[in-house]
């Protein structure tokens, strides 16, 4: 396995790479990256892990400067992976100068959801993920559905902005009680730990719920609010969107998606459940 730090070593390794799968990361790797990294493995060429904790992307008073940096653990997970190259570029390599100037914009859904309460961030994540792409050109790219909003953003730009990427979403790894695997989760006590896996709960019965045939809305996603909130969790949103677009359901939607936003404790955790009605 290479380790590749500059953008010049990194074109040069690609002329003759062939097929390219590419796992975009910013490291502190768990199972749910590891799964990405196995479906891009799966598609039988060479496979490039990108780690790199990305400034734009975080917001003031967010956790870019604390955020877990384990790059010698990550390396030896992915060196196991059978990982062909780590691309472990540093601020100074994607942002030469002081402002990255030119962004990439995303539509109006940038200001919802996570949006909402993170200005900026999908900005952030649109345009370090178009210069990866530029960077490594791979033929596809894997995204984890842990992530549903971003992995709508980014196959939004591969798709308006016409990269030649196809985009791979893969499901959201989770731990035996439920919990969606996360970097953040590191930063849960070990009470809240046991107490975390109430926002899978609460996206589960409202999944239940939507199977059995209710179609208040609102009334579901705010029992999921009461609960989470009578726990200590502070909510940034519950809600019920189409699948596809990120729009709000409507009774007659067959496939949704249930997305939650919640504060414990220091983390801030999200989740999300697909839900496909017949
Ligand atoms: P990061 O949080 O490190 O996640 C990297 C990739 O792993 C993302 O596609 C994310 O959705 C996926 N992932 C994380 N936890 C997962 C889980 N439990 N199950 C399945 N997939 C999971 O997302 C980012 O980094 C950044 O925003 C990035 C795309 C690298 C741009 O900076």
């Amino acid at each position: 396995m290479q380790i590749i730090q500059t953008i010049s070593k990194l074109r040069a390794w690609r002329k003759t790479a062939g097929y390219v799968a590419f796992v975009p990361t910013m490291g502190n790797l768990h199972d749910g990256h590891l799964a990405l990294v196995a479906e891009a493995r799966a598609r039988g060429g060479r496979v490039v892990v990108s780690i790199f904790v990305n400034p734009l992307q975080f917001g003031q008073g967010e956790d870019y400067l604390t955020y877990p940096r384990t790059f010698e653990e990550d390396c030896a997970k992915l060196e196991a992976a059978g990982v062909d190259v780590v691309f472990h570029p540093d601020v100074a390599q994607l942002y030469p100068r002081v402002e990255q100037a030119y962004k990439v914009e995303p539509p109006a859904i940038q200001d919802e959801l996570c949006g909402k309460f993170r200005p900026g961030h999908f900005r952030g994540v649109a345009t370090v993920v178009s210069k990866l792409f530029n960077i490594v050109q791979p033929d596809c790219a894997m995204f984890g559905k842990k992530d549903y909003q971003q992995l709508k953003v980014i196959s939004g730009m591969v798709a308006d902005l016409d990269m030649p990427i196809e985009v791979v979403p893969v499901d959201t790894g989770r731990a035996a009680d439920g919990l969606a695997l996360s970097s953040r989760n590191g930063y849960l006590t070990e009470g809240e730990r046991a107490e975390a896996p109430r926002l899978y709960r609460n996206l589960s019965a409202i999944k239940a719920a939507l199977e059995a045939g209710e179609r208040d809305f609102v009334k579901l996603t705010e029992t999921a609010r009461a609960d989470l909130e009578n726990h200590g969790w502070r909510v940034d949103y519950v809600e019920i969107r189409s699948a596809d677009r990120l729009e709000h359901a409507r009774p007659g939607d067959r496939s949704l998606v249930v997305l939650a936003a919640a504060r414990l404790g220091r983390p801030r955790l999200i989740d999300n459940l697909e839900v496909t009605l017949n």
